[in-house]
């Protein structure tokens, strides 16, 4: 199993369960409430650490109540937190997520201290960086932090994976130069490439065109039809398992950390660490909240 570091965000998420989405001036009666673990970062750790990585995380919490919370469920997961920063006079990011019947979500998030980590806090980590299998990181914390460690993990011959989510359409050069494998959704490719993914025809386009950008290594995922992949020369599809999914949240940061820690670095078993994230995610879907879903390596026999 791979040891890898992820950068990013943590936050503390809080859900709402409603029969429809809520439209423009409605107002509507929850049917439930809960509060659990976030941040897609800390979500794609979880998820690695739970597959059977050596997990480490980079990040910032508040000064808060939230933050030691966070802090806490991170260290209860036995993933590694001495990158985890606490920061003064700023407020844990937080998630504010509905959840209809149809398992869809909507999700505002307030980054707080996930904005205000710096490049010298990721310096701190160079040590966990170079004995790392993968670096993954996402665009829910300091962008200029995720293009440091990303450097580092370059100069160090580290792999990175980026998972360009929330959808950006100014991501900076520096960073996807230093990017290994990029995995964006369907979203997320069109916002990254300008084609719209409807067939394996526009999947490949978009893929070349991100290769065209300098990243060796393309896995698009395509919800509940799977993921699609364009690596070392080759391309195909591998599909979802079929499933009911009640809530969505974290499905896709499963996927990442749980392919990512069965991953070998030169990429020649993608189809089968592609299987891996599927099932992982396949089990995501089928429960609620985000970090309380997110399977063990034991169910992911
Ligand atoms: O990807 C799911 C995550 O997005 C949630 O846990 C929420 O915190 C938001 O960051
Ligand atoms: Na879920």
């Amino acid at each position: 199993m791979n040891t890898i570091t992820v950068i990013g965000s943590i936050n503390l998420d809080t859900t709402l369960r409603v029969n429809q989405m809520p439209k423009p001036g409605e107002t509507l009666h929850a049917k439930e409430h809960f509060t659990a673990g976030g941040g897609k970062g800390a979500n794609q750790a979880v998820a690695a650490k739970r597959s059977g990585a050596d997990t480490y995380f980079i990040g910032a919490v508040g000064n808060d109540g939230a933050g030691m919370m966070m802090n806490d469920l991170l260290s209860h997961e036995e993933i590694n937190t001495d990158g985890v920063s606490t920061l003064d006079n700023q407020s844990t990011g937080q998630a504010f997520i509905t959840v209809d019947d149809a398992g869809e979500n909507s999700i505002m998030i307030f980054s707080g201290a996930n904005n205000s980590f710096t490049p010298e806090q990721v310096k701190a980590s160079t040590g966990t960086i170079s004995k790392s299998d993968f670096v993954i990181s996402q665009f829910e914390s300091a962008m200029d932090s995720t293009v440091e460690a990303f450097n580092i993990a370059r100069n160090e011959k580290v792999k990175t994976i980026l998972n360009p989510a929330p959808a950006l359409n100014d991501i900076p050069t520096d960073l996807l130069s230093v990017t290994d494998m990029i995995i964006p959704n369907e979203t997320e490719t069109e916002i990254l490439t300008g084609i719209k993914v409807t067939d394996e025809k526009s999947l490949k386009e978009a893929a070349d065109y991100l290769h065209n950008l300098g990243i060796e290594a393309v896995i698009i995922t395509i919800g509940s039809k799977g993921a699609f992949y364009d690596v070392n020369g080759k391309t195909g599809i591998v599909p979802a398992f079929k499933v009911k999914a009640v809530d969505t949240t974290a499905a896709g940061d499963t996927f990442i950390g749980a392919l990512s820690t069965v991953l070998k670095p030169d990429f020649s078993n993608i189809e089968e660490a592609i299987t891996y994230g599927n099932k992982a995610s396949s089990l995501t879907v089928q429960r609620f909240g985000a970090q309380p879903s997110i399977p063990y390596k034991n169910e992911l026999v």
